[in-house]
């Protein structure tokens, strides 16, 4: 049995890391799916499609369990995934709302792309978690999962400072990076908004996969190393 992880592209890979970490003595595959990238302005019409084709080919390399390492798939399109591929077990990747909720942050800036930014799911989550003395700002980064994709530096650089100049008088101090891509820029935003304590879910991603391994009695009873399989398509 194989773990499948995916991603538009290199942004999963923050995410596989944690896996790794959490479970060395699994075997995983990780599909970044650059030929696709970005996935944060597309259609959920046209997201299901490509994540059903990824879906497809992790099947045929024995994957029960599947990792969506992208909060754009995860909360545009994991639930219709879970009714059209019923012996998966997906896990999904979703903005950390709930951890700035619980640790009582009372300025909250939510970064994600834009497709997170306007989903249902997001909404609920956000509404789930809110206290009355909490502020939650969703901010849609657009172009910017992708200028870290492409290594765009200027541009990386143009969206945070527009980013942390509107929110200049909002005493922020958190930060959730939703989209799988920011934590490679964690450095950039930090020094923008120093103030604020940056979150992440990967972490949380890893130990609800332990947590389905073991509930769907898939645990490998060995401590040996894992494999690891990694592939990307090309546009
Ligand atoms: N890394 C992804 C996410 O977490 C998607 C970025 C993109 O392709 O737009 O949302």
């Amino acid at each position: 049995m194989n773990i499948g992880v995916f991603d538009s592209g290199i942004g999963g890979l923050t995410v596989l890391e944690e896996l790794v970490k959490e479970l060395p003595q699994c075997n995983f595959i990780f599909y970044g799916d650059q030929k696709n990238n970005p996935y944060g302005e597309k259609s959920d019409e046209e997201l299901l499609k490509i994540t059903s084709e990824i879906v497809d080919y992790l099947n045929e390399k024995d994957c029960k369990i599947i990792v969506i390492a992208c909060n754009t798939a995860t909360t545009r399109c994991r639930n219709r995934l879970i009714e059209k591929y019923p012996d998966n077990v997906f896990i999904g990747t979703v903005p950390a709302v709930k951890v700035a909720c619980d640790n009582n942050f009372k300025n909250t800036l939510v970064l994600a792309t834009p497709a997170t930014i306007e989903s249902e799911r997001l909404h609920q989550i956000v509404d789930e978690n809110i206290r009355e003395d909490q502020n939650i700002y969703l901010v849609p980064c657009y172009g910017l999962a992708d200028a870290i994709e492409q290594n765009d530096v200027d541009k990386i650089e143009r969206i945070l400072s527009e980013i942390a100049e509107e929110y200049a008088n909002k005493e922020i101090d958190s930060i959730v990076l939703g989209c799988t891509h920011y934590p490679f820029i964690k450095d950039r935003i930090a020094r923008y908004m120093p103030e604020a304590v940056l979150l992440d879910g990967s972490k949380g991603v890893a130990r609800e996969t332990r947590h389905q391994l073991t509930l769907n009695d898939l645990m490998p009873e060995d401590n040996e190393k894992g494999t690891l399989e990694v592939v990307f398509t090309k546009k």
